[in-house]
C-alpha cells in the first residue's frame, strides 16, 4: 500500500474490495500460484492503481468464458461502475495480473 486510502470514496473502496476478493478467489481456485502480490498505489487524491498478481499457471484470455462463469465479467462490471479501467494480462505458464486504474468520481 502506497498513498492515502482515506481519499477514496466508499463506492470506489467497495468496488476495489470486490474485485480483489474475486481475483484472490480465482487464484485459490485456478492458479496453482506460489506467490501472490496485492499492491495499491494512490497517486493523487482518489486516483491510483490496484494490482493483484500471481505466478501461477495462467490462462488463455482469448477463450470465451461468457457462458460458463461470472467472476471475470463481474469484475468488469464492478470496475465500470466506478468509472475505472480493468486490464487482465495472463499467459499459460506465466501467471496472471489483474490491474484496476481508478480515479475520483463524484
Ligand atoms: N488467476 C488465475 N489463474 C489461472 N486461471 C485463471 C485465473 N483467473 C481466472 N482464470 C481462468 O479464467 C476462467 C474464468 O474465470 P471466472 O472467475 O470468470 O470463472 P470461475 O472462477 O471459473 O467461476 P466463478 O467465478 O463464476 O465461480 C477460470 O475458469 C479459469 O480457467
Ligand atoms: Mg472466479
Amino acid at each position: 500500500m502506497n498513498g492515502n486510502e482515506e481519499n477514496l470514496s466508499s463506492s470506489v473502496q467497495t468496488g476495489l474490495y470486490r474485485v480483489t476478493q474475486e481475483a484472490l478467489n480465482n487464484i485459490v481456485k485456478h492458479a496453482k500460484a506460489r506467490l501472490v502480490r496485492v499492491e495499491m498505489e494512490i497517486t493523487h487524491p482518489g486516483k491510483g492503481t490496484l494490482r493483484i498478481r500471481d505466478d501461477g499457471q495462467g490462462f488463455a484470455l482469448h477463450e470465451d468464458y461468457g457462458q460458463c462463469c461470472f467472476g471475470l465479467s463481474g469484475m468488469r462490471e464492478r470496475v465500470a461502475e466506478i468509472g475505472g479501467e480493468l486490464t487482465i494480462t495472463s499467459s499459460r505458464g506465466k501467471g496472471t495480473t489483474v490491474t484496476v486504474s481508478f480515479q475520483a468520481t463524484n
